[in-house]
């Protein structure tokens, strides 16, 4: 890996994601060869954001490969008001060998890689969650095999989640259709971006406003919540835009027969999605959860070593 912080899927060539996921695999199938490759070394965990996952993976995964990790909630260090982004950033890199952040603007992760002489892992930015759409290519590969051709089709918020899939995606030769409301498409830069890295690799990058014809011919299914971390307040206005975009049993039988249902999580079940899809024989949404510990992992050892 040529890059010295993982901030957005686009960080990683197409052989260096594929790398990644072959290094992910044996850590999944040889958990015991890696117990000393990161041993020693510390990895600051900052949170301006609640998590389950995140947390926990990285938490784990640190501890898997030899090292250690430091929790830092939004109280402890209250980036940008506490202290500056620059001056945690000095600090930090005297004491630890990696930093993830999850945290709200983007600009926030740019700033730490800028400033800090250690590794960056982003854990979720307004604008992306490049760690989710590893573990996701990783899990899709595991079901599908070849990921080139393949159709994935997100539905709901063009948000950071559907972002880093179309990041993904496109270098991987997959087909991304996002199917949203008007007015909630992703980011002009992150489509435009996308598209670019697309023409390289023969994917499609689209966005279309009827979820019906967004899942047509898809070998994915792919849904998030209707109101990011951060949009609490619009949950309810949202709720009311987004209910024709639910992924329930009807959806899913547009799509192909043996289609994947894919979400992040949390997932708010009767919301964008129903119990009868999350907990249906196509949904993968624990395999996915499971392989942000094995992707993170890989990302972690090449990053740190
Ligand atoms: N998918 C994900 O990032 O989960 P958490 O918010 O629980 O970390
Ligand atoms: N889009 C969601 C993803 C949570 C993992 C959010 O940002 O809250």
């Amino acid at each position: 890996m040529r890059a010295q912080d993982f901030l957005t899927v686009r960080d990683l060539s197409r052989e260096e994601i594929l790398e990644t996921f072959v290094i992910a695999l044996d850590m999944k199938a040889n958990r015991s060869k890696y117990a000393d490759a990161l041993k020693g070394k510390a990895l600051a965990l900052i949170f301006e954001k609640p998590s389950l996952r995140t947390r926990t993976t990285f938490d784990i995964g640190i501890q898997q490969l030899g090292g250690y990790s430091l929790y830092l909630s939004p109280a402890e260090i209250s980036l940008g008001k506490r202290e500056s982004v620059h001056d945690v950033a000095k600090n930090l890199e005297r004491m630890v060998q990696g930093i993830m952040i999850r945290t709200f603007a983007h600009q926030v992760v740019i700033d730490m890689a800028k400033h800090a002489s250690v590794p960056i892992i982003n854990g979720l930015t307004d604008y992306s969650h490049p760690c989710q759409a590893m573990a996701d290519f990783l899990t899709i590969q595991e079901k599908k095999g070849e990921l080139k051709g393949l159709k994935v089709c997100y539905v709901g918020d063009g948000n950071n989640v559907a972002h880093s899939l179309m990041f993904a995606g496109a270098r991987l030769g997959a087909h991304v259709t996002v199917a949203c409301p008007p007015g909630f498409e992703p980011n002009l830069t992150a489509y435009k971006d996308a598209s670019e890295d697309a023409r390289a690799t023969g994917a499609r990058i689209e966005v279309v406003h009827d979820p019906a014809v967004g899942v047509k011919n898809a070998d994915v299914i792919y849904t998030d919540v209707w109101a990011s971390m951060g949009q609490e307040t619009e949950a309810d206005a949202r709720k009311k835009i987004f209910r024709p975009y639910q992924v329930n049993g009807d959806l899913m039988a547009k799509a192909k027969k043996d289609a994947l249902f894919m979400h992040c999580l949390p997932a708010h079940r009767g919301d964008e999605v129903t119990d009868e899809v999350v907990d249906s024989p196509q949904s993968v949404v624990f395999d996915e959860a499971e392989n942000r510990l094995h992707a993170q992992k890989a990302i972690m050892y090449q990053l740190m070593k």
